[in-house]
């Protein structure tokens, strides 16, 4: 058995975990700065790296206390090493180092997708490679074929914007504040999905690619048309959403068959209504639904860390002068899509 530290911070999350490879989460410490970036709408990449500097050490430190350990017990040290906000991963990357150096142990530098797409195996010990995930955050919107650590085949992903975008941008329109997708979630709960007729960009198209960009502007059109509820509007952009991610998923199913499980990860899997649109099509395909449960969707410490002990049994440690990457795709073969920004 191994002892993995896990560090994140490569958004607006702060977090540090001790996991074993038996999947036993020892320690997770985690601190959100939602109200250092409340009032911008959004996060700020400056604010958000000085935070991650100011609370990281002492994060790190609280995790051994909490599990009963000490630095001398942990077989590898694991970092965020991205992609995403580039201040605040070398923070986390830096730190990594420095404790993986002073301990003698290995640095195992995680890419956090890779650290979202392993997090189903955490707390699932039954489910195998390969599996088909759909990998939904603020920043990706990927149909991935996982096939090991490090083994990835990129189905879809986005031609525009992430569908955790959408949903924050979609909140920010609506005057519902940051972070956007659990307070859209809620506010559609007393709105009508089909109120308010709104497009699903990409549906039935022969490229396999989601976009979110057009759905983000029918939502301002609505807002400002003064004709629609709030709520209605939540529940209709929600609905659309659903069937957005419905549709090419039964796409990539139709191009490249199906896998034995079915399985969401990132932070809009915290969604309940996209959760059960899934496991519709998990049971219309005979697939075993996966869903990690809602702290372990969004950013933290234990999927690193988890990712981590998968990658160190696979043998897979990093040299100390590894380089933080902003942009960092799971699959590097994957061809460009076409029409797409550089986020694909
Ligand atoms: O994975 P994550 O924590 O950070 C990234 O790596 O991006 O995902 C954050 C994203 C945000 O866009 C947030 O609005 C979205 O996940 N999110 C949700 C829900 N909870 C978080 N979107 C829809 N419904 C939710 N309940
Ligand atoms: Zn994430």
């Amino acid at each position: 058995m191994s002892l993995i530290l896990g560090i994140e911070s490569s958004c607006d999350e702060t977090a540090a975990a001790l996991v074993t490879s038996d999947r036993e989460i020892l320690a997770h410490q985690l601190a959100g700065q939602e109200d250092e970036h409340a009032p911008y709408g959004g996060v700020v990449p400056e604010i958000a790296a000085r935070a991650h500097a100011e609370i990281l050490t002492p994060l790190i430190a609280a995790a051994p206390d909490e599990a009963g350990k000490c630095l001398d017990d942990v077989d590898a040290v694991a970092a965020t090493a991205g992609p995403g906000l580039i201040g605040g991963v070398m923070v986390g990357l830096v730190t990594g180092k420095a404790l993986a150096m002073a301990a003698d142990k290995p640095l195992i530098a995680v890419n956090h997708l890779e650290g979202h797409a392993l997090s189903p195996r955490l707390v699932n010990p039954d489910l195998a490679f390969p599996y088909l995930l759909l990998l939904v955050s603020g920043g990706h919107c990927q149909i991935l074929r996982v096939e090991g650590p490090g083994q990835y085949r990129r189905l879809a992903t986005t031609i525009d914007d992430a569908a955790g975008e959408a949903f924050d941008k979609t909140a920010k329109i609506l005057g519902l504040g940051y972070p956007g997708g659990p307070k859209v979630e809620a506010m559609a709960q007393d709105g009508d999905p089909k109120a308010v007729p709104l497009p699903r960009p990409l549906i039935r198209s022969k490229e396999p690619h989601f976009s979110f960009a057009g759905l983000k502007s029918a939502v301002v059109r609505a807002h400002h048309s003064g004709d629609h509820q709030s709520a209605d509007i939540a529940a209709s952009f929600q609905q659309a959403v659903v069937d957005c991610l419905r549709d090419r998923l039964e796409k990539a199913i139709r191009d490249h068959g199906s896998c034995a499980s079915l399985v969401v990860a990132g932070g809009v899997a915290a969604n309940t209504p996209i959760r059960a649109m899934l496991e519709q099509v998990a049971d219309a395909h005979e697939m075993a639904f996966t869903a990690p449960p809602h702290w372990l969707c969004t950013d933290n410490a234990a999927m690193i860390a988890w990712a981590g002990a998968e990658r160190f049994a696979a043998g897979l440690t990093d040299p100390l002068d590894f380089v933080a990457r902003p942009r960092w795709p799971l699959d590097p073969n994957a061809e460009k899509a076409r029409g797409a920004g550089v986020k694909a």
